[in-house]
């Protein structure tokens, strides 16, 4: 099989119209999408009035233009506080307020729900299953419970708005059960659902006790995506393993199963590289002397960059380790560059992610205490929310970014590093168990997060790297990753769906 990125430039290449480049376009059918956060929230500002947020999150920002343009539904989860507020009877509000072009519906869930669903079986059991079996799933009849219950209700939801002339797109590990029931609601539908996360290998999905119920849910979906090629594969073996009804074709990347195909591709997905590109562009030189004075990063030194989610699977502890090890062993490199780490607060509700906050302060903590000087101080920890502008800043002027996952779906602050480098370009270290290494690996410094003494010499190599050298690197990655950015994407789903239907 091609690899992602050929497959993914020579279509953007030989093919770009205007029609291919408009997403939008491409629908025949009226879009009714799924997801767990929603794209708007609700909450009360200080003085008691109602006040709109974006939740933060690639793909709400990245799908609400396209729902702008074509109308349909969006399904998802009330969780704002004043969410309840601005809803009619049946939980739904046009959106977005000032243009009022589609359909919010917002899904009331109780405190149990949450628990069981959201932080029970989503992020204890299916996060850390579909991160390979590297971090313990934690099972729990309850949780099962609640998660079905969840998707059965999202399901009937989705069965209210759709009909057949509708395309159905669930997202992610939310929702693995919800095609299945939809499909005994509304038969006819176009259905497809998008897998942001890793497929297993069967060795680690055989230890799940519910394996046959959430591959007999996600099967009944026509189109069901992954991030690239090994995740698919792996879906697959699973499928040939566990369900004996089953058909796998894989070759042609499709299942047949209960009178029904479900074809299984890669879509590596990519980031909006035009607007990031216009907010780092904005972000010049006194940009960067007022971010450096606001946050203390010492002005004399050069900037290395981690931008994460904390989330165990990020490997920020590990990096932390890394950078000790090299101040520690070559002590010519103390002062002379500061590490700034943005951190974004995630599910603090689950111990393990509680845990990995305070790890990583106290790493940070003792790592300054360790080698700080009156005029350095070794890492930075920003946990400020950062306009786009500012974070466009912040990978623009950094001169590596480091992206140390142990696993990792694909990881998009690696892409939108790359499409922020307006200025002079810096270097890339990206951990080789992303998905995002299929597509830009060669061209940035590979790492395996968990060798320390090599992931240490890996930083040191991004920071002597010869100009001519940087320079090359960096203008392939650009190239790629403007190449196969989140229009490419959709756009590449949405035809995708629609060769489907037309050969149905
Ligand atoms: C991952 C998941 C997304 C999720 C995001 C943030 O990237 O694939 O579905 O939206 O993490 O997680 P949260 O639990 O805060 O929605």
């Amino acid at each position: 099989m091609e690899s992602a990125t050929d497959e993914q430039l020579s279509l953007h290449d030989d093919t770009a119209t205007d029609e291919s480049r408009d997403p939008a376009s491409i629908l025949e059918k009226e879009l009714v999408l799924v997801s767990n956060r929603q794209p708007y929230q609700h909450s009360y500002a200080e003085d008691g009035s109602v006040e709109i947020d974006r939740p933060a999150g690639g793909l709400t920002a990245a799908l609400d233009p396209v729902l702008r343009r074509t109308g349909g539904t969006w399904i998802a989860w009330g969780d704002g506080e004043a969410d309840g507020e601005v809803t009619d009877d049946d939980g739904t509000v046009r959106m977005p307020p000032e243009e009022e072009s589609y359909t919010l519906k917002r899904i009331w869930l109780s405190d149990e729900e949450v628990s069981g669903y959201y932080y029970g079986y989503s992020n204890r059991v299916l996060w850390p299953l579909s991160h390979g079996g590297l971090w313990k799933p934690e099972y729990n009849d309850r949780h099962w419970a609640r998660y079905q219950q969840v998707n059965e209700r999202f399901a009937a939801a989705a069965a209210e708005y759709a009909t057949e002339e509708s395309m159905v797109w669930f997202q992610d590990y939310h929702f693995a059960l919800a095609p299945r029931r939809l499909r005994d609601a509304v038969d006819d539908a176009f259905v497809m659902h998008f897998w942001h996360i890793p497929w297993p290998g069967w060795e680690t999905f055989r230890t799940c006790p519910q394996r046959q119920e959430l591959l007999d849910g996600l099967l009944a979906n026509d189109l069901l995506g992954f991030h690239i090629d090994r995740y698919c594969e792996n879906f697959l073996d699973c499928v040939d393993e566990c369900l004996d009804d089953a058909f796998v074709d894989r070759d042609g990347g499709e299942v047949r199963y209960d009178g029904r195909t479900t074809t299984v591709r890669a879509f590596p997905m990519g980031v909006d590289a035009d607007e990031i590109r216009t907010a780092s562009e904005a972000a010049d030189e006194s940009f960067w002397r007022e971010f450096q004075r606001e946050y203390g990063i010492a002005p004399g030194t050069r900037t290395v960059v981690g931008v994460d989610r904390l989330d165990y699977t990020k490997g920020i502890v590990d990096r932390l380790d890394a950078l000790e090890r090299l101040w520690t062993t070559d002590t010519e490199w103390r002062g002379e560059f500061t590490y700034v780490q943005k951190a974004n607060e995630s599910r603090s509700l689950i111990p393990e992610y509680r845990d990995l906050q305070q790890n990583v302060e106290d790493a940070v903590e003792r790592i300054n205490e360790r080698f700080g000087t009156d005029d350095w101080q070794p890492i930075v920890y920003i946990d400020d929310w950062l306009s786009e502008e500012e974070l466009a800043g912040l990978y623009r002027h950094g001169d590596a970014m480091i992206v140390s996952a142990i696993r990792d779906g694909m990881n998009l602050t690696a892409k939108e590093y790359v499409a922020a480098q307006t200025g002079d370009p810096g270097v890339l270290v990206l951990s080789d168990q992303t998905g995002a290494h299929e597509e830009l690996g060669d061209h940035a410094i590979s790492i395996n997060p968990l060798q320390t003494d090599d992931f240490a010499t890996a930083i040191t190599s991004a920071l002597t790297m010869d100009d001519a050298d940087r320079r090359d690197r960096m203008e392939t990655l650009r190239q790629r990753v403007e190449a196969n950015d989140l229009t490419t994407w959709m756009t590449d789903v949405f035809e995708t769906a629609r060769r489907l239907q037309r050969d149905e």
